[in-house]
């Protein structure tokens, strides 16, 4: 059985060691965040942050590096993808929860709307102010209902108002910008703290007819539970520690920003949306979750990539079968920098492999093809064939005015171009024998071992 809820995958982590209590008042301004870039530069644990100066707990950390990842899928290096690829091959329908949403245990409404309540901190010094940066926006499709969920931040202006910012190209800014079309008001939910893997589902890549519950439910195993909204007709996980019901009107904007942001860079301060909250709802003894984002490596990046790879890898196998593994790196934002292992079957292949993972909706500005016995997570083995399988006049090319990955510090705004090296050995030549000395990982050093 999955998680079912936040607090089923935190009682897991606790009794791993892999949940610390922080029994002392933190500063939601600068200092949690502080703490969670000493634990993750430490691989640490996630921290529980109890004295928060609100009356909920602070949770972060949940995602804070591999280690963490793997115990949410309850899989290995070895099973990962695999188990990942097999899950989003057979989609769960979400189900209604009979009686009392958990969720909604406590309903506030009206003049009780206030979220900051809540202990939201701030991460970064230039930051424009507290940011919920761990919930999933529920939004639909206005013409066609389809429900989609995403990972997106949320500036807060005011007790009763959030700053939205969603690229373009993502699910919840295309319903905005649908809903805009239409002349209407978009209706969303933010919801904080799910259970583990429908927080991973949020990155799966899918297409925009996709109904993410079932998404969700694929990766667990078992269907997501359901429950109205309370101000709208929307449905919105029942075991979620807090939801914020809002309206959205990309016609009705304020500044937002800036954000310490996960390539590394703020992003600037720009008019944007804002939502307006028209119901909180929580669990009896709710509790927050944060989440760092900023230069690599953070929880942004943690969430995305296992989700980000197994999708890519399916989307590029279904036209290049010979494709073995996708490997998109922290470093590059788990975003524009792609490596591609795989066997070409005939020559021009790479490249073509190259020009699809270009043309996705990652918006990549590097993209590197290498051989299956490329170790593509060790950066040390891509430059090695990027130094020896490579002709840069025949095998590196440029595509110019690709689209770019919005939040690049440095083509924001405007066209990108990408980079496409294809470092696979050259099709149906002869080419030298790697020289390795063979069976060194077999053989038995005992004297090295017991240092
Ligand atoms: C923690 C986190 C925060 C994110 N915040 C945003 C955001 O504020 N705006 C945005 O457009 N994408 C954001 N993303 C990226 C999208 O959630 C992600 O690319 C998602 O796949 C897009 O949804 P879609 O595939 O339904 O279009 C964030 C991702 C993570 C992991």
């Amino acid at each position: 059985m999955p998680y079912q809820d936040l607090r089923a995958f935190l009682t897991a982590l606790k009794n791993a060691g892999e949940l610390v209590d922080i029994d002392r008042p933190v500063a939601l301004k600068y200092d949690v965040a502080k703490a969670l870039a000493k634990a993750s530069s430490m691989q640490g644990p996630a921290l529980m942050f109890k004295q928060t100066g609100t009356d909920f707990p602070l949770v972060a950390g949940v995602y804070g590096n591999r280690r963490l990842a793997l115990m949410a899928f309850e899989a290995s290096e070895k099973t990962i993808h695999e188990k990942v690829l097999k899950a989003i091959n057979n989609p769960i329908a979400p189900v209604d929860l009979k009686g009392k949403p958990p969720c909604q245990e406590v309903v506030l409404t009206g003049d009780a709307i206030d979220v900051t309540k809540l202990p939201v901190p701030i991460y970064s010094p230039k930051d424009g102010g507290p940011y919920i940066t761990a919930g999933i926006v529920v939004s639909e499709n206005p013409e066609t209902g389809i429900p989609d969920i995403g990972n997106y931040r949320f500036q807060v202006h005011g007790p009763k108002e959030l700053g939205v910012f969603s690229a373009p190209n993502h699910r919840f800014g295309k319903n905005m910008a649908h809903a805009t079309q239409m002349g209407k008001q978009l209706h969303g939910a933010l919801v904080i703290g799910v259970d583990p893997l429908t927080m991973y589902s949020c990155q799966v890549q899918s297409s925009d007819s996709t109904n993410d519950w079932f998404v969700a439910g694929g990766l667990r195993g078992s269907p997501v539970e359901l429950a109205k909204a309370i101000s709208n007709d929307m449905k919105v996980p029942a075991l979620a520690e807090i939801v914020i019901e809002f309206t959205v009107d990309t016609n009705d904007q304020k500044v937002e920003g800036p954000l310490g942001e996960y390539t590394g860079y703020y992003t600037p301060a720009s008019p944007k949306p804002v939502a307006k909250i028209t119901a909180i709802t929580h669990r009896t003894g709710a509790i927050f979750q944060g989440l760092l984002t900023g230069k690599p490596i953070t929880e942004n990046h943690v969430l995305k990539q296992i989700p980000f790879e197994s999708s890519i890898l399916r989307q590029l196998q279904a036209q290049f079968p010979t494709i073995s593994d996708v490997s998109i790196n922290s470093s590059g934002g788990v975003q524009v920098y792609v490596v591609i292992a795989m066997k070409p079957r005939y020559e021009g292949e790479a490249r073509h492999a190259i020009l699809a993972a270009m043309a996705g909706n990652l918006h990549p500005k590097w993209v590197i093809a290498v051989d299956p016995d490329i170790d593509i997570r060790n950066s040390a083995e891509v430059e090695w064939a990027q130094s020896f399988r490579v002709k840069p006049s025949e095998d590196v090319f440029i595509v110019d005015r690709t689209a770019t990955a919005p939040l690049d510090p440095y083509t924001n705004g405007g066209y990108s171009s990408s980079v496409g090296i294809d470092a696979t050995k050259p099709f149906g030549a002869e080419f030298p024998e790697v020289s390795e000395v063979p069976g060194w990982r077999e053989f038995d050093l005992p004297e090295i071992a017991k240092q």
